[in-house]
C-alpha cells in the first residue's frame, strides 16, 4: 500500500495504490488524510488531484474491516470525506478506473470530477446488504437526479461513465488520462477565481418526488422480501430532498442498522466465500493453466448442449459428438432454439445467434475431437458407458488434452482409470440447465495434476461459472448433502407431514422451492435410480418407502403430469394429490406410526441440519476445503436463501451447540439412527467454535 504525492504545475497529484482493488482501508485513509493536510499546508500547492493507481479508482471501503475496530478507527471514511470536501484548496477526483461504493463517495465529496471514458461507477453496497454510508445516498441524487440515483443505489449495478455524461456528476469526460485533464481543469478554475462547488450545496429537484418515491417503495418492497437493505436505500435517497445534514442522519441510521444485520453478514460471507472458493491450497500462482482454445463435448442431450453453450457464449469453438445423426440433429436444434429464444427476448442479437452457432461443429466421429484442449463427457450415468467413451477419448485426444466427466455421482477415479492418462482427468459437474446455473463442481481425482486443476478453475472464470473444488465421493459436495435432506423430507411424511406442508415450510425459510416441488421438477425417477443403486451398494442406508411407491405409481413429476402433486396439462401449478395423501397415510399405518402434528420449525430444522451434518462430514473428510465452499455450492447450485449465507453459515449463526442439541433430540425420535452427529460438529460445538472460524480447518486437510 502506498499513497504518493507528485507535483504537477502547482497541483498535488495524490495517488493511492492498494491492490487489488484500491480498497479504502485504514492505511489508505491515513495516507490520504496526511497527503491532503500536507497539500493544504504547502504554499506552493494550489489544488489537489486525488486518483487511484491501477485498474481501479477504488472498489470502496475495505469490507474485511467491517464489524472490526479498524473500520471506525480515525481517520474513518467520514473523516477523509469531510477533509476532502472542506479542503481549502480545491480537490478534483481523477477517475481513470472503476469507482465503486466508498470510492465513488470519495469522488462525490471532491469539488470536481473528471473521468476517463469507458470507466464504470456505481454504489453496489446493496448487494452486500448495506447502503452507501459515506454520503452516497445524499450526494449522488444531487449530482445525477433522484431517479437515476435511486436506480443505481437500489440495483447496485455499476454504469458506464458515458451514460451519466451531462448529468452533473462529471465536470469532464476524457479519452485519455484523467489525471492530466484534472490538473488542467483545476488550473483553469483556479485561474478563473471561481468558487469551488460542493455537491452538498445543491438541491435535488423533481417534478413529483413523492409520487415517484411511493411507486419505488412499492416495487422495492415486492422485489426484496427478506432483504432489509433496499427499502432502507429508498428511505435514505428520499431524505436527499431534505437539508443535507438531515439526509445524512437518515443515511447513518440506516447504515448502522444494516451493517449489523444478519442478512448483510450472510451476503458478505457469500461474497468472500465465492472468492475463497477459487483458491486451492496447493495450486498457487506458479501453476500455469493449460491453454484451452477448442472444446470437445460427447453427448448432445440437454446437459451436453447446455455445457456447449457456455463455451460458445465465450467465443470458444466446440465440436459436439453424438452416436446417431438423429440425436445430433435434435441436440443442435435444441441449442439453436435456445439461442433464438434469447434473441426474441432481446438478450442477444440475431447476428450473435449465427456467430455462436457458427462456432459449433456437430460430429459423429471421435476423430473430430482430436484437436480439442478440453473434452467433456456428458453421457448416460453408467460405468460401462463411461468406459466406452473414455476409451475412445483416450485414443483420439492429443497429448496434454484434459478429459473431464460431467458425472453427478460416479467415481471419478474409476473413470480416470479407464484411460492411460488419469493425471489429465477430472470431474466438471455442471448443474442443469448448464447454460444458466452458475455453479460448477470441479472434482479433483486422486491422480489429477495441479495444472489440470488450475486450468479447470481458469476455464470456469472464462465461462463465468462459480467453481468449487470437491474431492471424490458419492454425490460430491452438493448431491451428497441433498440426499440427506431429501431423506428427512420423506421421513417426515411417514410421521405426520404432507408434501405441501413440508414445501411450504421450506419456502417460508427461503428456499425457492421445497423438496417435493423440486423432485417433481427434476423427475422423481432420477433419485429412484440412485436409490436402487444404493440398495445394492449401501444396504445400511435407510430410506422411506414412500418415494419408491410414488415412482411405482408412475408419478415421476411434471413430465408425467403427476408426482408428489397433481398437475393440469400445460400448467406447472402443483395441486395437492388425494392419491399421494392416501399412499402416505397407508405407509404410516404399515409402519405402525400414529401420525402427529409436525411444526414448521421441526421441518426446517430436520432438513437443514441434515445438510449441515453431512456438510460437517464432507469437511472433516477434506472433500471440501472450507465450510464456505459448501455454502457457495448451496447458494449457487441449490437455491439456499442467499440472505442466510448457506447451510454452514446458518448453522454457525444458530450456534453449533444448539444445532447439536437439536440433532440429539431428533435422534431420540423416528428414524433416530439417521442423526449420528459428525465428529467435527461435536468437536466444534464442544469448544464453542464454528464452521467458518479460520481455525476450524478440516482435519484431513490440515494433517
Ligand atoms: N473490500 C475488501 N476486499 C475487496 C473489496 C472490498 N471492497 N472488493 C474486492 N475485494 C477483494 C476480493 O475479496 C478479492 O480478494 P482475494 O483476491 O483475496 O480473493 C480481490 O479483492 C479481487 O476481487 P475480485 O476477485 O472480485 O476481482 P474482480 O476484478 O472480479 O472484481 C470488484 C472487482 C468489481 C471491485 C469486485 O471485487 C466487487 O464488486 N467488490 C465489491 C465492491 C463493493 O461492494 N464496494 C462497496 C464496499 S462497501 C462501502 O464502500 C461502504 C461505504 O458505502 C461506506
Amino acid at each position: 500500500m502506498a499513497v504518493t504525492t507528485t507535483l504537477r504545475d502547482g497541483i498535488a497529484v495524490v495517488t493511492f495504490d492498494n491492490p487489488p482493488v484500491n480498497g479504502l482501508g485504514l492505511d489508505v485513509r491515513r495516507g490520504l488524510a496526511e497527503a491532503l493536510d500536507a497539500a493544504n499546508a504547502d504554499d506552493a500547492i494550489h489544488g489537489v488531484v486525488v486518483t487511484g493507481g491501477g485498474r481501479f479508482f477504488s472498489g470502496g471501503a475495505d469490507i474485511k474491516e467491517f464489524n472490526t475496530p479498524r473500520a471506525e478507527q480515525a481517520p474513518n471514511l467520514h473523516d477523509v470525506i469531510a477533509a476532502v470536501e472542506s479542503s481549502a484548496k480545491p480537490v478534483c477526483a481523477a477517475i481513470n478506473g472503476t469507482a465503486l461504493g466508498g470510492g465513488l463517495e470519495l469522488a462525490l465529496a471532491a469539488h470536481y470530477r473528471v473521468a476517463r471514458r469507458g470507466t464504470e461507477v456505481g454504489l453496489p453496497e446493496v448487494k452486500i446488504g448495506i447502503l452507501p454510508g459515506a454520503g452516497g445516498t445524499q450526494r449522488l441524487p444531487r449530482a445525477v437526479g433522484l431517479e437515476t440515483a435511486l436506480n443505481m443505489i437500489v440495483s447496485g449495478v455499476p454504469v458506464a461513465a458515458e451514460r451519466l455524461d451531462g448529468s452533473g456528476l462529471f465536470d469532464a469526460l476524457v479519452e485519455g488520462d484523467a489525471v492530466e485533464a484534472a490538473v488542467a481543469l483545476l488550473r483553469g478554475r483556479i485561474a478563473a477565481g471561481a468558487a469551488h462547488p460542493r455537491l452538498r450545496d445543491r438541491q435535488v429537484e423533481h417534478d413529483d418526488a413523492q409520487a415517484f418515491l411511493a411507486w419505488a417503495r412499492m416495487g422495492v418492497a415486492a422485489a426484496s422480501r427478506h432483504y432489509p437493505a433496499p427499502p432502507r436505500c429508498v428511505d435514505a435517497v428520499a431524505a436527499s430532498l431534505r437539508p443535507f445534514e438531515e439526509g445524512i442522519a437518515v443515511e447513518r441510521e440506516g447504515f448502522t442498522v444494516l451493517i449489523n444485520s444478519p442478512e448483510s453478514r450472510a451476503l458478505r460471507h457469500a461474497f468472500f466465500g465465492e472468492r475463497a472458493a477459487s483458491r486451492i491450497d496447493d495450486v498457487g500462482p506458479d501453476v500455469k493453466p493449460r491453454p484451452v482454445a477448442r472444446v470437445g463435448i460427447v453427448g448432445a442431450g440437454t446437459m451436453g448442449g447446455g455445457i456447449a453453450m457456455n463455451f460458445l457464449n465465450a467465443g470458444i469453438p466446440v465440436a459436439i459428438l453424438e452416436t446417431s445423426q438423429e440425436a445430433l440433429d435434435r441436440g443442435i436444434a435444441a441449442i439453436r432454439r435456445n439461442y433464438e429464444g434469447s434473441a426474441k427476448k432481446g438478450r442477444i442479437t440475431a447476428a450473435q445467434v449465427e456467430q455462436r452457432m457458427g462456432l459449433l461443429t456437430p460430429t459423429l466421429d471421435y476423430a473430430a475431437l482430436a484437436d480439442a484442449d478440453l473434452l467433456i463427457e456428458a453421457v448416460y450415468e453408467e460405468y460401462a458407458v463411461k468406459q466406452a467413451v473414455f476409451g475412445k477419448l483416450d485414443a483420439v485426444a492429443k497429448e496434454g488434452a484434459i478429459l473431464a466427466t460431467n458425472t453427478s455421482s460416479l467415481d471419478v477415479d474409476r473413470i480416470a482409470a479407464f484411460t492411460r492418462r488419469p493425471q489429465d482427468v477430472l470431474g466438471l459437474h455442471f448443474f442443469s440447465p448448464a447454460n444458466v446455473m452458475r455453479l460448477l463442481e470441479v472434482v479433483r481425482g486422486a491422480k489429477t495434476v495441479r495444472d489440470v486443476l488450475a486450468t479447470a478453475m481458469a476455464v470456469a472464470k472464462t465461462i463465468r461459472k462459480t467453481a468449487v473444488v470437491s474431492g471424490v465421493c458419492d454425490g460430491f459436495i452438493g448431491n451428497r448433502m441433498i440426499e440427506q435432506y431429501a431423506r428427512q423430507a420423506t421421513f417426515l411424511l411417514e410421521e405426520g407431514a404432507l408434501p405441501q406442508q413440508v414445501d411450504r415450510a421450506m419456502e417460508a425459510f427461503g428456499f425457492a422451492m421445497g423438496p417435493f416441488r423440486m423432485g417433481d421438477l427434476a423427475g422423481n425417477d432420477i433419485a429412484w435410480a440412485i436409490r436402487k443403486r444404493r440398495y445394492v451398494e449401501r444396504p445400511d442406508m435407510v430410506y422411506a418407502k414412500n418415494a419408491d411407491l410414488l415412482c411405482e405409481m408412475g408419478r415421476f413429476g411434471q413430465k408425467t403430469g403427476k408426482g408428489w402433486y397433481d398437475y393440469q396439462p400445460g400448467d406447472r401449478t402443483p395441486h395437492p394429490s388425494a392419491e399421494v395423501e392416501a399412499m402416505i397415510l397407508e405407509q404410516s399405518k404399515a409402519l405402525g406410526i400414529t401420525r402427529r402434528e409436525i411444526s414448521d420449525r421441526e421441518i426446517v430444522e430436520r432438513l437443514v441440519y441434515a445438510l449441515v451434518n453431512e456438510g460437517a462430514r464432507i469437511l472433516e473428510e477434506g472433500i471440501a476445503a472450507r465450510a464456505s465452499d459448501i455454502d457457495v455450492v448451496y447458494l449457487y447450485g441449490y437455491g439456499f436463501p442467499a440472505w442466510r449465507g448457506g447451510p454452514m453459515f446458518h448453522a454457525d449463526q444458530v450456534g453449533l451447540y444448539n444445532v447439536l442439541a437439536a440433532m440429539r433430540r431428533y435422534a431420540r425420535g423416528h428414524r433416530g439412527e439417521t442423526w449420528e452427529p459428525a465428529p467435527l460438529l461435536v468437536e466444534l460445538a464442544g469448544s464453542g467454535r464454528s464452521f467458518n472460524d479460520p481455525v476450524a480447518r478440516p482435519r484431513a486437510a490440515a494433517a
